[in-house]
């Protein structure tokens, strides 16, 4: 019979044999908490093909229920900021709002955030509460306070840790509002993403500590950053390997607009095939360069749209007599200039993943750079 400690141990094998568990103590919390806890709603898994993606909900009374929660996936209980697998009763569409996150990632992170027992560590976006548990498990919960911003996702898990005889701090509300998260922390971990840093996590770090943090946008351009607090509202870093993506905070998520309607326009040739935001870093330094800007379509096929000013960028598969790619753009922003600009000097860097990038913080701004301070940079629309 499958058990859930044998799925766990087999999940921490996987974990170590693909190279993204390596810390023993990381380990035996991956095998000593139990996932399915966190999601004993159920949760809801997106159907392959759907367009817009279409959820269907995974519920404990489902047979492979336990096999499926062991998967290193990520396990989606919101939609909409409402809709739990629970009132499900056919494949729905929705944005997810809140879930367990993949272990791997959320193992990786707590890792990469380097703390050790005895350290005071703040996490925004408790979720369903399972990276929490694996937190208390290695740091001991006296040293984890835990921020959620949806009461009925916060109620929940307060209910799974306690069952589980965890007790860290659990705070309810806007994990980026200083006056909330108000203490004194070695660290402060963030299991979603910001579009910059907020002055107040700063405040609540000492100096020396520490921030691991998903920079993101609404391109969908994501990196993860390990900032180190070197005095008030000053914090540098540099972004880590690998592929981090993360649901961004309520407060930083796009405002509600109109539809879009794409306005006809002549168009230029653009030296980059707009296909090229589809890829994992070039879609980052697109976000960098037009920060405000939103990203629809793929492949050829690109809307960007400018969130503040309404200008907008996009091409389809018309191209011009040299063959290069048609953009048009429209409004007070040249969006696409500015994104070529950007990817120019990303391709003269030799086209480096987001670990070949950094930030700097000062009171007064937000700044990634590229190679070092003295690179091409961008400022985050703080
Ligand atoms: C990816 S989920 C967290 C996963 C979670 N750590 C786990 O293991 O289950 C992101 C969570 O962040 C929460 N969130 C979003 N904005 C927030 C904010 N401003 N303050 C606190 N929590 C926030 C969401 O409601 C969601 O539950």
């Amino acid at each position: 019979m499958t058990t859930s400690q044998g799925l766990r141990d087999a999940l921490a094998d996987r974990l170590r044999a693909s190279g993204d568990l390596e810390d023993p103590a990381w380990m035996h919390a991956a095998q000593g908490v139990p996932r399915e806890v966190f999601v004993s709603d159920g949760f809801m898994r997106p159907l392959p093909g759907t367009h817009p993606t279409l959820y269907e909900a995974v519920k404990p009374t489902d047979e492979g229920w336990l096999e499926g929660v062991y998967e290193d996936v990520t396990l989606i209980t919101q939609l909409d900021g409402h809709v739990s697998a629970f009132d499900l009763v056919e494949p729905t569409a929705g944005d997810p709002t809140s879930s367990s996150t993949l272990p791997s990632l959320v193992l990786r992170m707590w890792h990469q955030l380097g703390v050790t027992g005895g350290q005071r560590v703040l996490e925004i976006g408790t979720g369903t509460g399972y990276s929490t548990a694996l937190g208390c498990h290695r740091l001991g919960d006296a040293n984890i306070t835990s921020v959620e911003v949806d009461p009925d996702n916060a109620e929940r898990a307060a209910g799974a840790l306690k069952g589980l005889g965890y007790a860290p701090r659990l705070l309810v509300g806007d994990g980026l509002d200083a006056r909330l998260i108000d203490g004194s922390y070695d660290a402060l971990i963030a299991t979603c993403a910001v579009r910059y840093i907020p002055y107040g996590w700063l405040d609540q770090i000492t100096v020396g500590g520490t921030v691991l943090v998903t920079l993101g946008g609404w391109m969908g351009g994501y990196g993860l950053v390990k900032l180190t607090v070197t005095g008030r509202g000053c914090a540098t870093g540099r972004f880590l390997p690998g592929t981090t993506e993360l649901m961004i905070a309520r407060p930083h998520g796009r405002p509600p607009r109109p539809p879009l309607v794409l306005l006809s326009g002549q168009g230029k040739g653009s030296r980059f095939s707009p296909a090229l935001l589809d890829g994992w870093t070039a879609r980052w330094v697109a976000q960098l360069a037009v920060p405000n800007a939103e990203r629809l379509g793929g492949g050829v096929h690109q809307v960007l749209s400018d969130v503040g000013t309404g200008s907008l960028a996009y091409s389809n598969d018309r191209v011009d007599d040299d063959g290069n790619p048609l953009v048009t753009q429209r409004g007070p922003i040249p969006l696409w200039d500015r994104v070529s600009e950007a990817l120019i000097q990303w391709q003269e860097a030799g086209t480096p993943h987001q670990s070949g990038f950094g930030i700097t913080i000062t009171p007064k701004s937000q700044t990634v750079w590229l190679g070092d301070e003295a690179g091409p940079s961008w400022r985050l629309p703080v």
